[in-house]
């Protein structure tokens, strides 16, 4: 009987595909002639890693392990740090996906001319030449020494290179460029994404650096290239277009940290600015009375408050089946308080298609929203605009009554900061404005949605 030492699979260069046997074409993605053989114990297991890198392979008590090596440092953009949960962790590898030409390897020059200033660190592109680079570091004012730049795409040299150099922060530029000779000869196959990216967070892992791994997403939003990637990093983050000019970093996984926390940028001439004041961005400017179908609401985009501006529209439906057009706040939401409002003001919609649109392009996932989405609606259905300088925020139950939503007070807080003068909210809400934010708010607590939309329009000060 073989023993397992000399036992062998075979795997497709072009997907990862495993075979017990060899095959001319590779089931998994049709590619003819693509199966290598390789031993078992040099296949690759995260698992496999995550027993290497253990410094004892005994258990250990929770009480003896230290937190004295776990450090985190900055990486000079306090919006990055905050995404990540409070900065960079040694021994670490980040995940950084987004599209061509959103600002991936800017992001990543500017933070590793900031963490350069105290420490090693290396920019190995396999995309860009070295002069491309230096460029665009010039142009975003970066000269220190403690930045190398370095092009090359065998992981095997890039390991040797790094053993030698040391650096604290490494930054690869991008995973599609990277090639193992030992994974066949084509780089970007899934084999030699999986293995060069193990063995960099491996290096990383061992020598305590940081390590950053630049990807491209595909059309519908992923990272390309496989899954396991994702899996073997610490933290997944993605930089994205918000609608407006506003590019938004988040995590979409974080062993580090919250994956809420989110970090708003602006690209210009000099690189990508941090955008710290961002609460009024997702509103239109508007002077003067507000068109029918617009609403205000603070929402939480992690620890921040933000104000967006909720428009909706109702025309009548053909055929008379109602339809819901809404990618910012899910269409099930949207269906559920049009039938509150039906129910409980006696207002039609079944009979007309409802478009939802959040300004500025922001996805609005909280609950507390559904009472401004409300007002929208009822301002769209009957072409009544709400009064300026009102703002709300509630959770609608399917009585038609306005529920609590948490963290009143920062939200009154930042509507009073934006200048708003009237906040809605719902009746059982402990807080209100003046005395307790120190903001000089009118604000009407309503118990249900009728009781609401009779208040504002009776109450607001003209
Ligand atoms: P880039 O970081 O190369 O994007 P990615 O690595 O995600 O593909 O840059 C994106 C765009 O930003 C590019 O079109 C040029 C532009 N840009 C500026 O507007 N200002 C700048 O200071 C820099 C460096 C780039
Ligand atoms: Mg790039």
């Amino acid at each position: 009987m073989a023993s397992k030492k000399d036992k062998t699979v075979f795997f497709c260069t072009s997907c990862g595909h495993e075979e017990p046997k060899w095959l001319g074409r590779c089931p998994g993605c049709g590619e003819w002639n693509s199966f290598r053989e390789q031993k078992v114990q040099d296949a690759f297991s995260p698992l496999g890693m995550d027993l290497k890198e253990m410094e004892s392979p005994k258990p250990r008590s929770l009480d003896s392990i230290s937190l004295k090596d776990f450090k985190r440092r900055t990486t000079g953009l306090p919006e990055a740090d905050q995404v990540l949960g409070g900065g960079l962790v040694e021994g670490s590898a980040i995940l950084l996906g987004g599209e061509p030409g959103i600002g991936k390897s800017t992001l990543m020059l500017q933070i590793a001319g900031e963490v350069a200033e105290s420490r090693k660190v290396l920019y190995i592109s396999g995309e860009e030449s070295l002069q491309q680079i230096k460029l665009r570091a010039k142009r975003l004012g970066i000269d220190s020494s403690g930045l190398s730049l370095y092009c090359e795409s065998a992981s095997e040299t890039i390991i040797h290179t790094l053993e030698e150099e040391k650096p604290s922060l490494v930054i690869l530029d991008s995973i599609q460029t990277i090639h193992s000779p030992g994974q066949g000869l084509i780089p970007g196959t899934v084999n030699q994404l999986k293995y060069g990216c193990f063995e960099l967070i491996n290096w990383a892992r061992r020598r305590r650096a940081v390590l950053f791994l630049i990807a491209h997403v595909t059309k519908e939003g992923s990272i390309a290239g496989p899954k396991v990637i994702e899996h073997m990093v610490d933290t997944v983050l993605h930089f994205d277009h918000t609608g407006n000019d506003l590019r938004i970093l988040r995590a979409a996984k974080n062993r580090f940290g919250p994956v809420d926390e989110v970090g708003l940028f602006r690209m210009d001439g000099q690189g990508l600015q941090q955008v710290t004041e961002p609460q009024g961005l997702f509103m239109e400017n508007r002077e003067g009375q507000l068109p029918p179908g617009i609403a205000v609401a603070p929402v939480f985009e992690g620890s921040r408050v933000l104000l967006v501006e909720i428009q909706a529209l109702t025309v009548p439906a053909k055929g008379g089946v109602s339809r819901v057009f809404s990618d910012r706040i899910e269409g099930s939401r949207v269906s559920r308080v049009a039938a509150i409002m039906e129910k409980h003001l006696g207002l039609k919609y079944s009979d007309q298609d409802i478009y939802i649109n959040v300004a500025g392009g922001m996805k609005v996932s909280e609950v507390g929203a559904e009472l401004p989405l409300a007002l929208a609606l009822y301002s769209a259905r009957t072409g009544i605009p709400l009064p300026s300088g009102l703002m709300a925020m509630g959770e609608m139950s399917l009585t038609g009554e306005i529920r609590p939503v948490p963290q009143l007070k920062r939200r009154l807080k930042a509507a009073g900061e934006m200048g708003f003068s009237t906040l809605l909210i719902p009746a059982l809400s402990r807080e209100a404005g003046n005395s307790q934010t120190g903001v000089p708010l009118h604000t009407v607590k309503a118990a249900d949605i009728k009781q609401g939309i009779k208040l504002i329009f009776q109450s607001t000060p003209k």
